[in-house]
This record gives structure tokens, C-alpha cells and sequence, in this order.
């Protein structure tokens, strides 16, 4: 059912909370069948991120910050030591499940430092304050992702036609997204003529996720392969390009799916405005730039098969980097829950993190 016009409480949610558990839309089944999985402890939640049925930035922290609450719930009764050590514990074990996106270790670590300041309280009331925090974190990407679509809007020329790259969409935070998110608020504004939606090689959360997120939504868009798009914007096709973010350096530098930087080099050669939306939970304050950012390998099976069918000869040596790093200069400007935010990067991401 597509969720246009509807409110907050009838959008699409490939996460929920239900009472006890955890339900997500298993995205590796996507888009031939829908089927959804309850996570009712740590050890499956980490197993759903690992293997990308939960993925996407903020979706990975919201589930994140689900599992370590299911880790704590079955704690026994303890001093607050003991119960924070186990914590601790399950807070790293959770952060090895995907290495890229900060949102992941951003979740965990609002969560703890939540409990280092009710240390005074007893340990079912330590748990209750997990599970609300990690609600917490989960309505608030909510409204951080609508409102990044809402803020883009001043960036959207007169019947667009916008490139994006991977699925930055439902399925990938609480609801709208970060880069869909001012694609969907473009298309119910009657701004929109198409969205150019790249396959994104190996895994194609593109040609898989975003594509059945758009027909859901009724947005017009066309699929591609990767390697077209710089042929498109040579032949004037792309207004603009719109992606998300894993992680983004506090000078800018950013972190996304494999191929982000190739398109940021190709809007440059072709002066096509390249956008990068995100909500703050992506900065990673600790970082000066990109060149510290963790970029996660996946397996050589991601390249070497397609389906079921081997398409590289048994042995075939592979190189398969997950994430690449777009350096500031290629991005025009960040697209976030605050508004648009210009260079200096440096100086004016500060706002983002600073009062949140
Ligand atoms: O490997 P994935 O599918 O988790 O990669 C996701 C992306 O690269 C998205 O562009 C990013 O997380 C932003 S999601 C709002």
C-alpha cells in the first residue's frame, strides 16, 4: 500500500517494536516475497545486521539499540558494576556485527551513557530505561528523516530528475529515509519528473529495494546499471544526485555504498549538484576526515555469482570493498534535518551534533 498522504502512524515500518520482540522486514527476500522475522534476542539481531536483512545506516541502529535491550533483559538482578559490565560486553559484541556506519555504535553508545546516569537505580528499572531509549532513538530517526525530506525541498529544481545510488529508503531508517526522503516529499510536491535508480552492484539494493519502494509509492524512475550513469549525465538526463550516508567525517568526507565516489567524480566532470542526505546520528565526531573510516569487505561470492550461477571462473581472486569514501570537495552540500548545510563542512556540520 503506497503511504502517500498518509500519517506517521500509517507509513511503511520494515522495523517494530512488539511488546516483547523485535519485527523486521527480512530485506534479503526482497523484492519477490515479503517476509518478516522476530528478533527476540542479541545473538539474532546481530545475525540479521550481519547478513543485511535489517541494513541501511539508521535502521542497523535502531536494531542495534533493540538487541542490546534484549541482551539486558534476561540479566539477572546485580549491582549496577556487574550489570554495566555485561552491558559493555554486549555493546561490543553488537558493534562487530557491520563495521562502516556509525549510526550502529552511535545507537549503542547513547544507550549506555543513558545508563551511566541512573546509576543509583535498581536493575529492572535499568532495563526499562534500555528499552525506552532505544524507542527513543527509534521515533526520533522518524522525525529526523522527515524532516531532512521537508528541509530538501530548496534544493529541488522544477520537475526534477534526480540520480540516486544504493536504498536510503523505509526500509533503510524508521520511515521516508534520508536521500528518498526529499525524493518522496519532491514527488508529492509535483517537483519530481523521474529518479534514476542505479542497480548497486553486487548486492542491488538499488534494483531490489529502492526500485520497490518507488512502485509502492507510485514515484516515477527508471532502473540502471551502475556504468550508465555517467552516460546519462554526458546526454543531460540527471538534474541532480541524492545518496545517503554510512559515515561522515567531521570535515565532510563521507562514506557510502561502493560507487558513491565514482558518481561524485562524475557530477563534478559534468557540474551536476551532488547531495549527500543524513541526519546527525551519521557524524562521527571522533573523526577528522575520512581516511580513519573503517570500509567493511564482504564475501567473494558477492561478485563471483549472481544467483545461483557462477560468473567468474572457481578461484577467481576478488577485492570486494563494500563502501568507498567521497572526499568534501565533490559534495555540494549536506541535505539534513536542520537544512542544507553549505561549506565549510568543517565548521558548519558543527551544528548538527552541538545541540542535539
Ligand atoms: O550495505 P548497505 O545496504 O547497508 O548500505 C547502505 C547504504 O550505503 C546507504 O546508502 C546508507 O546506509 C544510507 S541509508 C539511509
Amino acid at each position: 500500500m503506497s503511504n502517500q498522504q498518509n500519517s506517521d502512524t500509517e507509513i511503511f515500518r520494515a522495523i517494530e517494536w512488539k511488546d516483547d520482540y523485535l519485527r523486521v522486514i527480512d530485506q534479503t527476500f526482497l523484492p519477490s516475497r515479503e517476509i518478516y522475522t522476530n528478533l527476540t534476542n542479541p545473538g539474532q539481531v546481530w545475525e540479521a545486521i550481519r547478513n543485511l536483512k535489517v541494513r541501511g545506516a539508521p535502521a542497523i541502529g535502531i536494531a542495534a539499540a533493540y538487541g542490546l535491550y534484549l541482551g539486558a533483559r534476561e540479566l539477572p538482578d546485580s549491582s549496577f558494576d556487574s550489570f554495566f559490565l555485561e552491558i559493555e560486553r554486549l555493546q561490543e559484541y553488537l558493534a562487530t556485527s557491520r563495521p562502516t556506519a556509525v549510526n550502529l555504535e552511535w545507537a549503542l553508545n547513547r544507550i549506555v551513557n543513558t545508563l551511566l546516569g541512573h546509576k543509583d537505580k535498581e536493575i529492572d528499572e535499568l532495563k526499562k530505561i534500555m528499552l525506552k531509549t532505544a524507542k527513543t532513538i527509534h521515533d526520533e530517526d522518524l522525525r529526523l528523516c522527515k524532516s531532512i525530506g521537508e528541509k530538501g525541498q530548496q534544493i529541488i529544481p522544477k520537475k526534477a530528475k534526480i540520480l540516486t545510488h544504493c536504498n536510503t529508503g523505509f526500509l533503510a531508517t524508521a520511515g521516508y529515509g534520508t536521500a528518498f526522503s526529499v525524493i518522496w516529499h519532491a514527488h508529492q510536491n509535483g517537483n519530481l519528473e523521474k529518479v534514476w535508480v542505479d542497480e548497486t552492484r553486487p548486492l542491488f539494493q538499488g534494483a531490489r529495494l529502492t526500485t520497490w519502494e518507488l512502485q509502492k509509492e507510485e514515484i516515477p524512475f527508471q532502473l540502471i546499471t551502475d556504468s550508465a550513469a555517467g552516460f546519462l549525465m554526458q546526454q543531460d538526463k540527471v538534474d541532480i544526485i541524492i545518496v545517503g550516508a554510512d559515515r561522515i567525517a567531521s570535515n565532510g568526507d563521507t562514506a557510502n555504498k561502493i560507487g558513491t565516489y565514482s558518481l561524485a567524480v562524475l557530477a563534478k566532470a559534468h557540474e551536476i549538484p551532488f547531495f549527500v542526505a543524513a541526519p546527525y546520528s551519521s557524524i562521527d565526531t571522533g573523526l577528522s576526515d575520512g581516511s580513519g573510516i573503517t570500509i567493511e569487505e564482504r564475501k567473494d561470492i558477492e561478485i563471483t555469482s549472481f544467483g545461483n550461477k557462477e560468473i567468474a571462473p572457481s578461484k577467481t581472486d576478488v577485492y570486494n570493498p563494500a563502501f568507498d569514501i567521497t572526499p568534501n570537495h565533490l559534495i555540494t552540500a549536506f541535505i539534513t534535518e536542520k537544512g542544507v548545510i553549505d561549506p565549510d563542512f568543517e565548521k558548519n556540520l558543527k551544528q548538527l551534533t552541538i545541540t542535539e
